[in-house]
């Protein structure tokens, strides 16, 4: 990476939790705003991590095991980190990016109850080594996003299946991560009004960020 870097947001939560929403409002304000962004998801975002993704997330691999699946993931996000996180900030472009390796933490750390340090260090591989410069959680109680997700999917996927008990250590992995990261991370809570989460979020990214808006870091025309 040079010195000359772009700005790295990433957004977070439980399955229904509302967040890819709000990243999608974010980056929709953002382009309002007169910034060129990149949006991504993870995984996702290119072709080979987007297969892996399908892997993931095919209902009938219902064999796959904890450490497969964590190292999917990863695999996955190193993809995405080289050929386009990295290159984009170079570019001094602001990056969003749905779900991080925050998502590995809370869910295979503390979901699937993995070894949390072993996790934190496949987390180092995946993202080499990259961290983003702020990271919205949204947080809602899982029981009531699992009656969303019911009314909204009429079902639900694999990751989404492995239940309530699951959602609730995912949800408390969140916690802890923005407990013990405050400066990086923000706790938004996710029991308000799309339009209230999405002001929450903007006043939030201006407060932080301001010298970005009047462009004197980053070049205007650029971004
Ligand atoms: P999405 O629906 O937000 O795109 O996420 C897909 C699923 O993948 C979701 O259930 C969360 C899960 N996931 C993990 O378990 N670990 C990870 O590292 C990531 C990025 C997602």
């Amino acid at each position: 990476m040079t010195d000359k870097r772009g700005l790295f947001i990433t957004f977070e939560g439980c399955d229904g939790s509302g967040k890819s929403t709000q990243a999608s409002l974010f980056i929709a304000q953002l382009q309002q705003s007169g910034f060129t962004v990149t949006a991504l998801r993870d995984p996702g975002a290119n072709a080979i991590s987007e297969r892996i993704r399908a892997i993931l997330l095919d209902r009938q691999h219902t064999e796959m095991s904890p450490w497969s699946e964590l190292l999917l993931y990863e695999a996955a996000r190193a993809q995405m980190v080289a050929q386009q996180i990295k290159p984009a900030l170079e570019e001094n472009r602001i990056v969003v990016c749905d779900r991080f390796f925050d998502s590995t933490t809370a869910y295979q750390g503390y979901g699937r109850q993995l070894d949390l340090q072993l996790v934190e260090a496949a987390n180092r591989m995946g993202s080499g080594g990259l961290l983003p410069d702020l990271t919205c959680i949204i947080d809602a109680d899982p029981r009531l996003i699992r009656k969303r997700i019911v009314k909204r999917l009429g079902g639900a996927d694999r990751m989404e299946s492995a239940g309530l008990a699951f959602q609730e250590r995912v949800r408390q992995g969140y916690l802890r991560i923005a407990e013990a990261e405050p400066l990086r991370v923000a706790l938004i809570p996710g029991d308000r009004s799309i339009a209230e989460i999405q002001r929450h979020i903007w006043q939030l990214f201006v407060s932080r960020f301001q010298r970005i808006l009047t462009g004197r870091d980053l070049g205007e025309g650029e971004i």
